[in-house]
């Protein structure tokens, strides 16, 4: 069975728009000699944000000077609510660096180490998107308290502040983090009541490794031909609850991130 997260982003765009109606919102995106599935993913962003009366501007940098530049422009700028920086970034960008310049209350994607450390407070309204996404996709579904939650990748956009999230009180799940040096994945996965797929490889979680019923949250977009694959075997559907791919973690991801925009505009600009 899938999980219907088209019914979960339209909720959050419904009051992404209510807020939209009544403020000005305005997201910038920047990137660095984007590849195709970053320039087709910044179109996609575009079109998304019209659909939600976001004002967005992409401007594609020459380098990493300039970068910094527009970085300190934006933080300054008044009319803008929301920056996106495009990521893979080329190699050898200092990523902290980068993330450290984006104005943390416009961070709208959630990577400034200010809105990372706020994680360990309990203070998520910048918390990584995907991250928040996963949150948002259980919550809806399950009261998470007490629950196996194993989450397969331990990458600081995903794996790592979802941890945080789902050991948060009100949600006390029970977390295990799983990357390349784990003994017996599958033990692990079969006792799990939550499966989380963070790793970037198509058809990596098996049907014979997760328990009936289980819910598994699958974060992967690979290219296989020309198809937008997840990380999950299409055989699992047959024995647990799934978020497709496309449609799924990445839909409700994006609604977080406008809705940010839009909350950050209707605030006045402060997080
Ligand atoms: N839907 C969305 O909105 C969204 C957003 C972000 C990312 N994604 C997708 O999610 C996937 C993961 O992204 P990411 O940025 O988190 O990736 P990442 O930084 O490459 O991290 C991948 C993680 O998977 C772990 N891993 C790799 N092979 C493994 C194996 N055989 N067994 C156990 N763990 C393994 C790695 O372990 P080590 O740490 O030991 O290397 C690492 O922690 C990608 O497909 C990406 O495109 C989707």
């Amino acid at each position: 069975m899938y999980i219907d997260c088209k019914s979960i982003a339209r909720t959050i765009d419904e009051e992404t728009l209510s807020l939209t109606s009544k403020n000005r919102a305005r997201l910038v995106s920047l990137a660095i000699e984007p590849d195709e599935g970053t320039i087709s993913y910044l179109k996609s962003q575009q079109k998304k944000a019209k659909s939600l009366n976001i004002d967005h501007e992409t401007f594609v940098l020459e380098d990493v000077a300039a970068l910094r530049q527009k970085l300190l422009e934006l933080s300054k700028d008044e009319t803008v609510h929301g920056i996106f920086v495009a990521h893979p970034l080329p190699k050898g960008i200092d990523e902290f660096e980068i993330a450290s310049l984006i104005d943390p209350n416009k961070d709208v994607e959630g990577r400034n180490p200010v809105n990372l450390g706020k994680l360990m407070y309990g203070e998520e309204s910048f918390a990584p998107c995907t991250a928040a996404a996963v949150v948002e996709i259980l919550s809806r579904n399950m009261d998470l308290q007490g629950r196996n939650v194993v989450i397969i990748g331990r990458s600081n956009t995903v794996g790592l502040p979802l941890s945080i999230m789902l050991l948060r009180r009100d949600r006390s799940a029970t977390v295990t983090v799983c990357h390349t040096k784990t003994r017996n994945l599958e033990e692990k996965t079969l006792q799990a009541d939550v499966i989380v797929v963070a790793v970037g490889r198509a058809a990596f979680l098996k049907p014979e490794v997760v328990k009936d019923g289980a819910f598994v949250i699958d974060v992967g977009i690979n290219v296989v031909g020309d198809k937008v694959v997840g990380d999950v075997d299409p055989e699992v559907e047959k024995k647990a609850i799934v978020t497709p791919v496309p449609g799924g973690v990445g839909v409700v991801t994006t609604a977080i991130l406008m809705n940010r925009v839009a909350r950050t505009a209707s605030r006045g600009g402060q997080a």
